[in-house]
């Protein structure tokens, strides 16, 4: 049987679409080299769907042991979320940023001609669109300035892909742009894990009702909107995974071999609100104070979405307060020996 090729497939996002694509009894293979990610990961899969899908600690970057992957395994298709994402640490370390997320797309690319792969579903980024100037942002709009090396590696990797499908007739892609996944499956067992402290808001806000070192600043309350703080579209992350499915079910017959489509609720939701509905669920009073803008960031940005609902038959479900009890859920039995704090 033809297998998948998940890359990134032990991190927060693959790991959840490991699962679906498991529990739809579809043939997969991990990749991933766990620069952010843990091999017992590998058993909460198991534990889930008790199946035990083949891993191979590789890196993307390296193809000679890639090139071998691929000559022993029928690969059908790539599912492709490796890639290192803090933006902060990008801006540090631009170099690292391109080599990896950059030259591993390439270099994947370079199996997929020799071994005659022709389906690849790519993770990119609502990122893509820089500083929107209309909203809700949809998929003809064109790139914008990106707003970090990582950004840039998003934009940059649509590139190689849109040239390698015009190339290759036979080849088709599909860019997920992604907004803001959140939360975590609902087992329990896999969900959003960090080495070293978070940057993005819903972990923050959740573990800073364990750890007191972890303070909840609102980056700017001046913004142009109804509350003053940034508004983003986020999206659960068992609705995220459910999208891969959809798309690898729609590139078998899709006609455009290159093709991308926003993944969001559609929903903009600003940081307070955020907040407000965190406090509802959770029964928590989060201290928080308000601080500068973050150098770089968005005022606001939601997706459009009739796209990926027509075109992929797919729709979110969850709205924000699941989201957040899902987050929240998780954040408890991580810290299930700890009391949280007043
Ligand atoms: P993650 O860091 O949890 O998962 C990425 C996985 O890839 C990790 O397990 C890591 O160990 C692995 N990896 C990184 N570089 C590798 C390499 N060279 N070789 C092999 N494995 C490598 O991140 P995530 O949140 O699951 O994101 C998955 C993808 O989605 C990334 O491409 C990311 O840029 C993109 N994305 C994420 C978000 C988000 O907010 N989480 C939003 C938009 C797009
Ligand atoms: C959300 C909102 C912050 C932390 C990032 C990447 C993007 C994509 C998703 C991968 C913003 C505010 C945050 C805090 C805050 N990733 N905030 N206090 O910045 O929308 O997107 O992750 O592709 O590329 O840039 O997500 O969760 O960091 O921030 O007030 O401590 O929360 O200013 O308005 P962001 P985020």
């Amino acid at each position: 049987m033809k297998k998948i090729l998940v890359t990134g497939g032990l991190g927060y996002i693959g790991s959840h679409t490991c699962v679906d694509l498991l529990e739809k009894n579809y043939e997969i293979i991990i990749v991933d080299n766990l620069c952010n990610s843990e091999l017992d990961t590998l058993n909460s899969i198991y534990s889930i769907t008790k199946k035990k899908p083949k891993f191979f600690n590789c890196d993307i970057t390296n193809y000679e042991e890639l090139f071998h992957l691929f000559k022993t395994n029928n690969i059908d298709c790539i599912i492709h979320f490796a890639a290192l994402k803090s933006v902060s640490d990008s801006v540090q370390n631009p170099k690292k940023y391109f080599f990896n997320n950059v030259e591993g797309i390439k270099i994947l690319l370079r199996c997929c001609k020799k071994f005659k792969v022709n389906k690849f579903i790519f993770s990119s980024s609502c990122t893509v669109y820089g500083f929107p100037k209309v909203l809700p942002v949809n998929e003809s709009m064109p790139f914008g300035e990106a707003s970090s090396p990582y950004g840039e590696t998003k934009i940059r990797s649509e590139e190689i892909l849109l040239k390698f499908c015009k190339e290759n007739k036979s080849f088709k892609n599909i860019s997920l742009r992604y907004f803001n996944p959140i939360g975590a499956h609902n087992s329990n067992l896999i969900g959003e894990s960090h080495k070293g402290t978070p940057s993005n808001l819903v972990p923050i806000i959740t573990k800073s009702c364990f750890n007191k070192n972890i303070k909840l600043k609102v980056f700017g309350n001046d913004y142009n909107t109804k509350d003053g703080t940034a508004i983003r579209d986020y999206i659960h992350i068992e609705d995220l995974s459910k999208a891969h499915i959809k798309a690898y079910e729609y590139i078998k017959d899709s006609i455009n071999n290159y093709e991308f489509f926003n993944v969001g609720t559609g929903i903009g939701y600003s940081v307070i609100e955020v907040i407000n509905t965190f406090e509802e669920i959770s029964g928590k009073k989060l201290n928080y104070i308000f601080a500068k803008r973050r150098k770089g960031d968005i005022e606001k940005i939601y997706a459009d979405i009739k796209k990926v609902n027509k075109k992929m038959k797919w729709k979110a479900k969850f709205d924000l307060k699941k989201m957040l009890e899902s987050a929240w859920s998780w954040e408890l039995k991580r810290n299930s020996n700890k009391k949280t704090l007043k």
